[in-house]
């Protein structure tokens, strides 16, 4: 009888341990955009690492404001602890509303080898990565959509000086994380220049297969 009760509570907390789907890809790859859609249709909850530490930074009286704020126009990385702690409230809030709801696109993380090493030491045990997701997209085409989102986006980091900053970024720490998922077979990757629903098409064929 105890026997069966604590392999039904474990059945139940299995289930219950958040699924994540990272979302990866150069700057303007197409990444929040399509994670609107997934959310749609497939029911995630999106969290991008980008929009909370804006909203972080954005925060009355929030002690890292400055720090986050010069970090992100320069287009580097934010100190894991700081990004983490953010990601893991939000899901776990998102979970204390409902338990079921605990299916995560965590979008724009991992970034490069802190922030992987800082999710392996505080999450490889609460949640189960899946599989990255990855918007391959060439750096002009990236900059180019930024720079047209710059005109009405209000970021900090959507000009030229930034953005040439965020795509070294990118080519020198996220690459290589994306590359080493990619030797455990676990990217999924997409041609993220082509439009929006044609992509999109292709993100379905990858969440019917996986679902
Ligand atoms: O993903 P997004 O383009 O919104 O990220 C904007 C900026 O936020 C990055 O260039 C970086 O400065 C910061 N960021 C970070 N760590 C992450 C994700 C974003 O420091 N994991
Ligand atoms: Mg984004």
């Amino acid at each position: 009888m105890v026997i069966s009760c604590w392999g039904a509570l474990i059945r139940k907390l299995l289930m219950m341990k958040p699924k994540v789907v990272f979302v990866l890809g150069g700057p303007g790859a197409g990444k929040g955009t399509q994670c609107v859609k997934i959310v749609q249709k497939y029911g995630y909850t999106h969290l991008s690492a980008g929009d909370l530490l804006r909203s972080e930074q954005s925060k009355e009286g929030t002690q890292y404001g400055e720090l986050i704020g010069s970090y992100i126009k320069e287009g580097k990385i934010v100190p894991v602890e700081i990004t983490i702690k953010l990601i893991k409230k939000a899901m776990d809030e998102k979970m204390a509303q409902d338990a079921a709801k605990n299916t995560f696109l965590i979008d724009g993380f991992p970034r490069n080898t802190d922030n992987l090493n800082g999710w392996n030491k505080q999450m490889n045990d609460h949640a189960d990565v899946k599989f990255v997701l990855f918007f391959d997209c060439s750096n002009e085409v990236c900059i180019q959509r930024c720079l047209e989102r710059g005109k009405d986006s209000g970021r900090t980091d959507d000009n030229v000086q930034s953005l040439l900053k965020r795509i070294q970024t990118y080519m020198q720490s996220t690459k290589p994380i994306i590359d080493q998922y990619e030797k455990e077979g676990k990217v999924r990757r997409v041609d993220g220049a082509k439009s929006v629903d044609e992509v999109f098409v292709d993100v379905q064929k990858i969440f019917d297969s996986e679902n």
